[in-house]
């Protein structure tokens, strides 16, 4: 006999385990499965959280290396210890994976270490991990497994000499060349973390600019400083094909001046993430999929089906923890019969590197195709107390508003922190704020969150007051 549920997820990634504890906290009896045996998803196993471990041990080492006596600290021998590097990095991924079994039990989400399908209208088949099987049953579905690489037929994966982020997380030694494909966020995130822990990287891109998304301006100075850190970019170049001998992998490719090869011991493809559907059972169910997306109604989660929903990197929008876990939230609260809704201007973007890349709603390239009339207000960090208190001046803050109106319609920060500073924007824009709300906030001094302050200042008054 079937178990009987109130809600199956199916998926336990930050959009799936979010939705179940709040399912869970709202009184319903929720089953969450997923086939990795623990939840946390790619982002918390393979993604965001291992990644950021490393960036953030890799920073303190270039740091030692190189900034330490700016400050007046001589360090000598300082060296790099791989292995427990890694082991580090894998214990805040138990740590934190524990957390979430914690939670299940606590809220009594009922966890399946297995793989779920569609097995008819309100019915779904587990494969346990162990062989065995389980049927279960509930008025609704939530479909959120997520994205996986987007392979290059021309490069296909070898998950040895050429990888994905998941193996890019896990090189010993530290390779000498790495050829990183793709100059989106993982190939800046994960190319900055093997840079400065040694290797010489390559970053290979198809358009004629990193960051496709981000700010162009913005973008620009992020490849200059990452280029002083050592990345060298090779754009507007295609990639044709591979060869691996010796351990030693060759790429082929076309360059804007011709055919071009490169040669390192890995190649790191990241040209972006396709979402998960295949074996879920969405065609027999008839739920539609568009461009690999799982279609639903923006309002509701719900697909073309009644009584299945799905949400994350499954269904459009940007392919971010974060707003999984709020479509999460929102499914939850509206299956237990209140309002809930994601406000899709208001997503914040972080680029991990260093400086960090921070952005939240309309870029300016956005704002001049729209044709839109808008003001600009810049700050650089170079004019900040606190930036040059921590000798990290690099960056600038811009604040977008409507001319007319003032109010903010986006806010770009490459800078020291600016994944925490960009909050104090998301906010402004929740609330339909404006720039001259910013400028006016009193903003603790010295601190980097002034520089907000002062571009918000440059935008609605014409000028900062220190720059
Ligand atoms: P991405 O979409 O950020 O960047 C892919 C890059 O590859 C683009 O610049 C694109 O022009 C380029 N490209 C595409 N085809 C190519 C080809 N054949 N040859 C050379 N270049 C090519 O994708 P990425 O970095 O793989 O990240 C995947 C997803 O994961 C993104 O949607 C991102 O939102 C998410 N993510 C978010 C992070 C964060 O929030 N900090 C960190 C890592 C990933």
């Amino acid at each position: 006999m079937a178990d009987r549920f109130d809600l199956i997820v199916i998926g336990g990634g930050p959009g799936g385990y979010v939705a179940a504890i709040r399912a869970s906290q709202l009184g319903k009896k929720v089953a969450c499965i997923d086939k990795r045996g623990v939840f946390g998803g790619t982002c918390l196993n393979v993604g965001c959280i291992p990644s950021k471990a490393l960036l953030d041990s890799s920073e303190l080492y270039a740091q030692a290396k190189h900034s330490f006596a700016k400050h007046g600290i001589k360090a000598t021998g300082v060296a790099l210890d791989i292995p427990v590097m890694l082991e580090r990095k894998n214990k805040v991924v138990s740590q934190l994976t524990t957390g979430i079994a914690g939670l299940f039990k606590k809220y009594g989400v009922t966890s399946f270490a297995g793989t779920g399908a569609l097995a008819g209208p309100g019915k779904v088949k587990v494969t346990l991990n162990d062989g065995k099987t389980a049927d279960l049953e509930a008025p609704a579905i939530l479909l959120a497994t997520g994205s996986e690489p987007t392979p290059i037929p021309a490069l296909p994966f070898d998950d040895k000499n050429i990888v994905s982020s998941t193996e890019a997380l896990n090189f010993n030694p530290v390779p000498k060349h790495l050829i990183v494909v793709g100059a989106g966020y993982i190939g800046l995130e994960l190319g900055s973390v093997w840079a400065r822990l040694g290797s010489k990287v390559t970053v290979l891109e198809f358009l004629p600019r990193i960051l496709p998304l981000t700010d162009t301006e913005i973008a620009n100075q992020v490849k200059k400083s990452l280029e002083k850190q050592g990345l060298e970019f090779q754009l507007e170049t295609k990639v044709t094909g591979a060869e691996v001998k010796g351990g030693q992998v060759t790429v082929k490719a076309e360059g804007k001046d011709g055919p071009k090869t490169f040669t390192g011991d890995k190649v790191l493809v990241c040209v972006g993430r396709r979402p998960v559907t295949a074996g879920l059972g969405l065609e027999a169910l008839g739920i539609k999929v568009e461009k690999g997306k799982v279609v639903v109604n923006p309002e509701t989660f719900q697909t073309s089906v009644p009584g299945v929903f799905a949400i994350g990197d499954l269904i459009d929008g940007p392919m971010l923890a974060h707003k999984a876990s709020e479509e999460g939230i929102a499914f939850a609260e509206m299956l237990a019969g209140q309002h809930a809704h994601v406000n899709y201007d208001a997503i914040p973007s972080v680029i991990y590197i260093w400086p960090e890349v921070a952005s939240v709603g309309k870029t300016e390239d956005q704002l001049k195709a729209e044709g839109r009339e808008y003001r600009t207000g810049k700050f650089p960090f170079m004019a900040s107390g606190r930036a040059i208190a921590m000798a990290d001046t690099e960056g600038m803050v811009k604040v977008l508003t409507d001319a007319k109106t003032d109010r903010l319609l986006g806010v770009h920060i490459f800078g020291p922190r600016a994944s925490d500073m960009i909050a104090e924007a998301v906010t402004t824009m929740e609330f339909v704020g404006s720039a001259e709300d910013i400028a006016r906030i009193v903003h603790a001094h010295p601190t980097l969150s002034e520089s907000l302050g002062e571009a918000a200042r440059a935008a609605y008054f014409g000028k900062a007051i220190h720059a």
